[in-house]
């Protein structure tokens, strides 16, 4: 019996590929940039399984130019990049890659948090500028996270796992979120709050929620304006959830103290952008996840879903 066929869009751990290689025979696109569209849909035509990334729009053009295919894996634990409805509807399974990633992607969070709240990149850029004659007591002064209050948008792992760190350093951690976890407002004392007081009350405001039509822009000019005038912005979440003109408003006018982003819109970004030119944004290449161990897993468990639905098996991370 011929063996199935999957597609990998990328350059990924080669172990996670070797273990598909005894699975399936595997086309894969090599190098460390995207695979271009037109190649994507005609590699596609004989898949039976799909590796995908979040640079990928799996759309409906996609998965109508793909008959034989029964799974979407994707190698990441957001899926705005799938139209999971169309994929429903032809009964392709999608997976993402939950679990795998929270530690590592809450360390990235914090580091974040620290560095904007310290205005590292400020500080960076003062030494490379070669403005440090001397030790002022004055220079480059930040906040200090004991005793802070984190606002936490949204609250699925990642975000708990950073509720524990947060804690950890003696902040105060309210979240939003559409659903009440009374478990860790008992254990970690976090607190529930309305997104109009949580951008209110927060001295660090982090992003945690997946991209969706409810979530794009939803900070923006309004919401940033209820920040308070020393507070920071991270974004570790997805671009859209940003406005990205208001945030630039609202760094150049100093209504916010800064930001730190791991994700933009557009991403990625170009040097000359505006984010990336202000002293008090900090911006990283999509990064949270990047530890070798995670980065890793996360390969191996979109392949292990590929081999299970492959071998009829129920995937392990299925989206719904
Ligand atoms: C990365 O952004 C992911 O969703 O895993």
């Amino acid at each position: 019996m011929n063996k199935p066929h999957a597609v990998i869009t990328r350059r990924i751990a080669p172990e996670a590929v070797h273990l598909l290689q005894q699975h399936a025979s595997v086309w894969q696109w090599n190098a460390s940039d995207p695979v271009p569209r037109a190649i994507l849909l005609e590699r596609i035509g004989e898949a039976d399984a799909l590796l995908a990334l979040l640079t990928e729009r799996v759309d409906d053009e996609l998965l109508a130019a793909a008959p034989r295919l029964r799974i979407v894996a994707n190698m990441a634990v957001g899926y705005d990049n799938v139209d999971v409805a169309a994929a429903r509807r032809r009964s392709v399974i999608v997976t993402n890659t939950p679990g795998v990633l929270t530690e590592t992607s809450a360390e990235f969070a914090l580091a974040l948090i620290m560095a904007a709240t310290r205005r590292l990149k400020e500080a960076m850029r003062w030494v490379e500028r070669g403005h440090w004659t001397a030790w002022d007591p004055l220079l480059l002064l930040g906040i200090d996270l004991t005793g802070a209050t984190l606002g936490l948008v949204g609250y699925g792992r990642i975000a708990a796992a950073v509720a524990r760190r947060a804690h950890a350093l003696g902040m105060r951690v309210l979240y939003h979120a559409r659903s009440r976890h009374i478990e860790d407002e008992e254990r970690l004392g976090v607190e529930y709050a309305e997104l109009p007081s949580l951008l209110a009350l927060s001295d660090v405001v982090s992003l945690h929620v997946p991209l969706s039509r409810e979530t794009y822009h939803l900070i923006g000019e309004s919401e940033l304006r209820l920040m308070k005038r020393s507070a920071f912005l991270v974004n570790t979440a997805r671009g859209g959830v940003i406005d990205p003109d208001a945030l630039v408003r609202a760094l150049r006018e100093s209504t916010i103290a800064g930001a730190a982003l791991d994700v933009t819109e557009p991403e990625p970004l170009t040097a000359d952008h505006p984010l990336v030119q202000l002293d008090n944004c900090l911006v990283v290449p999509h990064i949270a996840s990047a530890s070798i161990a995670t980065r890793t897993r996360m390969a191996t468990l979109a392949v292990e879903n590929i081999i299970a639905v492959l071998s009829r098996r129920a995937p392990l991370t299925p989206v719904l």
